[in-house]
């Protein structure tokens, strides 16, 4: 188990702990700093909640200048399936016309959410968009051209928690990810 045992009944197992993340968003920050120019205009897109840990330490290891902004979007309530219907509740605030567009995301799951995200975004003539997710289920994939430029971990069809996701709002703060006991949502 990681640093925080809060929840430690809830959880089956610890799939990816604290220094594991650590090292991976160390070498997607030179990842992502290798692939702009030094002078490029670059928007940081958080998409809320569940990217917030993950943006907050990604940023700081990205060589460049960067502008923060959030969005939220909505797809899941309190259960662990895919709804398809994706609402804007927070749209963004900056003007991203000509810019680069990083956008931040927790996990890409059948990738309903980012499609809707990019097609909405991509209307407003960005210079480019680029994807970075901490974690990826590719077994779940619906939509079949949805991937990340850059990409943390490739997870099992597991629901997993911590780090920033979620199971209806509960197990943000834990310093991991871990999966859920089944029974506590089934
Ligand atoms: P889609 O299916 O649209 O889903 O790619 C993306 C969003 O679904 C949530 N999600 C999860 N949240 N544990 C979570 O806490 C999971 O295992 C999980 N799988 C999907 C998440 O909000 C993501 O942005
Ligand atoms: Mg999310």
């Amino acid at each position: 188990m990681g640093e925080n045992t809060i929840f430690a009944d809830d959880i089956k197992e610890v799939i990816i702990d604290e220094k594991a993340i650590e090292k991976r968003i160390e070498e997607l920050g030179k990842e992502i700093t290798a692939s702009y120019d030094d002078d490029a205009d670059i928007v940081m897109l958080c998409i809320l909640r569940g990217a917030i840990l993950f943006m907050a330490d990604l940023a700081r290891e990205i060589d460049l200048p960067v502008v923060f902004d959030f969005m939220d979007v909505s797809s899941y309530g309190a259960s662990t399936e895919s709804s398809g219907v994706v609402r804007i509740v927070k749209d963004m605030e900056e003007n991203i016309e000509g810019r680069h567009l990083i956008i931040v995301e927790d996990i890409i799951d059948t990738g309903r959410t980012l499609k809707h995200v990019i097609d909405m975004l991509q209307t407003r003539d960005p210079k480019s968009i680029k994807v970075v997710t901490l974690l990826d289920k590719p077994d779940r994939r619906v939509q079949k051209k949805i991937d990340a430029d850059f990409n943390g971990f490739e997870i099992p069809d597991e629901f997993v928690v911590g780090y920033g996701l979620d199971f209806a709002e509960k197990y943000r703060n834990l310093s991991f990810i871990g999966v859920l006991k089944e029974k506590l949502y089934k």
